[in-house]
């Protein structure tokens, strides 16, 4: 194929621009030097023109994603309790475990406005001693998964555009986090151009498209257009344990739920939390016409945030943690049947067409379009909620202070520890605060819950007030603040 010049690739692009009402993408072109023309041209051919003007008229004047059924139709979900869950749900996931037919998915595409931090966010230090990232707490779980299971258990990481490389690097700088090269897969997710509230495009540079990441529920096209749902056909993968990249609590791989949502032949099963407060920041777990749908948080109604049972409850109170195992199966049909798009406001830098100037505007000034994982769950003809326990599985970390911050994701995470230590029978010093007035942080190679630990702490352990401990793989170690 003779590949086009940049003049006939503009003379093929300018109509295709003219017809989707976004000449203006051009404005800056006179003045463009030839490396960045190709660079523009290749930003403007990535972007489904044909469709544009609908999807401008639906998704970013109009809100149609957002639009529930009538709240009279939504029902509360009832969930299981994975603490209920018999011996038969935990042997059945450590049968699908143990004969490699469990992957872990972790989305990290996000662009972590909120914490502020311009990298990925799975290298942010979390780990209370350590100050490890999320991938890094991960890998040890992966890690203890592949000696328990003898076989180790596939990975796959989302990322997207803006942390693509930094992502790989990074891995590849930390040798892999010692796991084995063809355990691990990198895939990206795809993009979408950022619209000004008018719904034309905006221009991040005078020569580039403004694109953010398409959401989190760009991983099912992802998953597809990268191979990867092939590599994991290949590989004998049914079950999809897939979590966020933000939360250092999680069980990546937890026997109980892989093997609850098996017997039960779900395609998709989520885990779900009480909520702390009527407006808590998760999705709300609802039935509508026997399937089932979760509510994006900044789109659940007052009326059903703040309603009430008979007896006082919470009327919806199955919060999503945004943990679920889903089929392969299911994961190849919703790449092919796409999800619906969702509208935020947001800030975005960008070059005004008009002045040739760059805004960085303080009120949300943009549009951008995003998919939501969870709008699959509708989809599913077989669905599980189970609910966990906050204390053990959720600590976010979305902000840098405040709620759901490094400081409350570490306190949890140290709580945690400090927990299953006196579970073990190991004395845990306790501040004026109840709080544990010590730094504690274990591998998950030590252990994966309470139980776990139990026989594998060294006799006569003793956790010192004020003092900071590692337990890793290979003993105990004091750690200087
Ligand atoms: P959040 O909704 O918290 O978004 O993502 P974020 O981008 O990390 O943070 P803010 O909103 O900019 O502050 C929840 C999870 O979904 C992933 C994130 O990486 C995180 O694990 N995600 C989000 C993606 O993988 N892709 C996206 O496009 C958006």
């Amino acid at each position: 194929m003779v590949a086009l010049s940049s003049v006939e690739r503009w003379e093929a692009i300018v109509p295709r621009l003219e017809a989707a009402r976004q000449s203006h993408l051009l404005c800056f072109w006179p003045t463009l030097g030839e490396p960045s023309r190709q660079l523009l041209l290749a930003d403007l051919e990535e972007i489904a023109l044909e469709s544009l003007p609908n999807l401008v008229e639906r998704c970013v004047l109009g809100d149609e994603a957002s639009s529930l059924p009538p709240t009279s139709e939504l029902e509360p979900v009832v969930p299981e309790r994975i603490a209920d869950a018999g011996p038969a749900a935990h042997e059945a996931g450590e049968q699908e475990l143990s004969r490699g037919a469990v992957a872990a998915v972790t989305v990290a595409g996000g662009q972590a406005t909120r914490l502020g931090f311009d990298g990925p966010k799975g290298i942010f230090p979390v780990g209370p001693v350590t100050g490890r990232g999320s991938f890094h707490l991960f890998a040890e779980q992966l890690h203890a998964a592949g000696k328990r299971y003898g076989r180790a258990v596939p990975w796959y990481v989302m990322t997207s555009a803006s942390n693509h490389c930094a992502t790989v690097a990074w891995f590849e700088a930390h040798g892999l986090l010692g796991l084995a090269r063809d355990q691990v897969r990198f895939f990206v997710q795809g993009r979408m151009p950022c619209f000004g509230l008018d719904g034309r495009i905006l221009l991040a540079e005078r020569g580039r498209v403004a694109f953010a990441p398409d959401g989190h529920g760009g991983m099912f096209g992802a998953l597809k257009r990268s191979g990867m749902l092939r590599d994991m056909s290949e590989r004998g993968v049914r079950h999809l344990s897939c979590f966020q990249v933000d939360n250092p609590l999680v069980r990546c791989l937890d026997p109980r739920f892989i093997g609850m949502h098996a017997l039960a032949g779900a395609e998709l099963s989520g885990k779900s939390l009480a909520k702390a407060h009527d407006r808590e920041g998760l999705g709300t777990f609802c039935r509508h016409r026997g399937r089932l749908r979760v509510v994006e948080y900044s789109e659940l109604p007052e009326s059903m945030a703040t309603a009430r049972e008979a007896d006082g409850r919470r009327r919806y109170d199955a919060g999503s943690i945004s943990v679920y195992v889903i089929e392969r199966g299911f994961a190849e049909r919703m790449a092919d049947a796409g999800l619906p798009w969702h509208r935020a406001r947001k800030r975005v830098a960008h070059v005004d067409c008009a002045t040739g100037r760059a805004v960085e505007p303080s009120e949300p000034n943009a549009v951008k379009l995003e998919r939501f994982l969870f709008d699959a769950a509708p989809q599913a003809r077989v669905w599980l909620v189970v609910e966990t326990d906050r204390d053990e599985e959720f600590a976010p970390v979305k902000n840098l202070t405040g709620a759901d911050s490094v400081q409350t994701s570490r306190a949890a995470q140290v709580r945690r520890a400090c927990r299953w230590l006196r579970e073990a029978g190991v004395e845990v010093p306790v501040g004026e605060d109840g709080e544990p007035a010590a730094v504690v942080e274990f591998s998950a190679r030590v252990a994966q819950e309470a139980r776990g630990l139990r026989g594998s702490v060294p006799g006569g352990l003793r956790i010192a007030p004020g003092s900071c401990v590692y337990l890793g793989p290979d003993g105990v170690h004091a750690v200087e603040r």
